[in-house]
């Protein structure tokens, strides 16, 4: 009986996990167990033999299934235990250290850019990307046989022989939101139209659909020299820069009399475009004094009023701010490029708490 104790006490203290205790308990104790079937022959014994063997059987019945009951808790404990520390979780931690996603440049400069312009007073306008070619052509004096039409590159949804429906162009630019805007707002008026335009265009400083951000300010008096210093305060404000070299070029517009493309100051050496040196120069905008006839289109009376206007491109100024040499790479949603390019989606930009960091 000793024997037999000393056996399933330690093979109990040893097991590992629960199985094994439940076969130990069915091989010691069970019905066709080790210590019931000696309790069986107890009815062989003579009553001397019996009543020395019974108690002992007995109480080495009780000590095993103690054994075996205290050490399946410990079993279970020590099971608890493990599955804690593995669901361990510290809920002071703040939220995810690791960025996920990110913002694309595309939208952190579009909202730089509100932000700025903001600033100076100019409210968010928005327009249809599909536009009738009165919008995107006529209205801003630019007539059928304009070479403009042709210049633009543009895609048409549908051409005037195609059906009775005036014909439809994916907009060139942000320009019919110039007219959509005097016509909804009247004057004086200051707003800036953010948002996608198309032209069949491609190569590295070229894709099929751009950004530009339109401006706008309409008033009595409203001159070129107001335009110019919009546009240096912009483009300082936006490299974050005290000086920021630009270029204003004389240049044409059907819709702006007069009118000056507008370049800044860059070099491409090595691969790196870098803004603010070099000898290289980037067209970014194009811009002008509104023609008479645009604003009579939107409805607002030319004698009384001027306003200066100009389009700026999105994806030009974050090529040079964030110094990507190639255009087509925005738009290729490869994640290892938007994971190197894109930004901190929880860091707004604000004028006050900067705009890229
Ligand atoms: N719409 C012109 C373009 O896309 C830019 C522009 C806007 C020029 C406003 C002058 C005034 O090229």
């Amino acid at each position: 009986m000793d024997d037999l104790r000393k056996k399933y006490l330690s093979l109990i203290s040893g097991a590992l996990d629960e199985t094994t205790l439940e076969e130990l308990r069915v091989q010691a104790v069970g019905k066709k167990g080790e210590i019931s079937s000696r309790m069986r022959s107890l009815g062989k014994m003579t009553p001397e033999e019996r009543q020395k063997a019974g108690p002992a059987l007995n109480a080495l019945k009780d000590e095993v299934n103690s054994a075996l009951a205290a050490k399946k808790m410990a079993l279970s404990d020590a099971a608890l235990e493990e599955r804690l520390k593995g669901e361990w979780l510290d809920v002071t931690l703040p939220s995810r250290g690791a960025r996920q996603g990110s913002i694309h440049p595309i939208s952190q400069v579009w909202d730089e850019v509100t932000e700025i312009f903001a600033d100076m007073g100019f409210s968010v306008a928005e327009g249809p990307q599909i536009e009738s070619d009165w919008y995107n052509f006529d209205a801003l004096n630019i007539p059928g046989h304009h070479p403009a039409r042709a210049e633009m590159d543009t895609f048409y949804t549908h051409r005037e022989h195609d059906d009775d429906r005036p014909p439809h162009v994916l907009r060139t630019h942000t320009s019919p939101v110039q007219i959509r805007s005097m016509e909804k707002i009247g004057a004086p008026l200051r707003i800036i139209c953010p948002g996608r335009v198309y032209r069949a265009d491609y190569d590295q400083t070229h894709t099929p659909m751009f950004h530009q951000v339109e401006g706008l300010a309409v008033d009595t008096d409203v001159s070129m020299a107001n335009l110019k210093w919009c546009l240096e305060e912009f483009v300082k404000a936006f490299f974050e820069v005290d000086n920021v070299e630009l270029r204003f070029r004389a240049s044409h517009f059907p819709f702006t009399e007069p009118s000056a493309e507008v370049d800044i100051r860059c070099s491409w050496s090595g691969g790196q475009l870098k803004v603010g040196e070099g000898d290289d120069w980037m067209e970014v905008l194009g811009s002008g004094m509104v023609h008479p006839k645009v604003l009579q289109a939107g409805g607002i009376d030319p004698k009384v009023f001027q306003g200066f206007a100009f389009g700026l491109g999105i994806d030009r100024i974050a090529m040079l701010k964030y110094g990507v040499p190639d255009l087509r790479a925005f738009f290729d949603s490869d994640l290892r490029w938007l994971r190197h390019y894109g930004f901190n989606a929880l860091d707004k930009p604000g004028l006050v708490s900067g705009l890229s960091q």
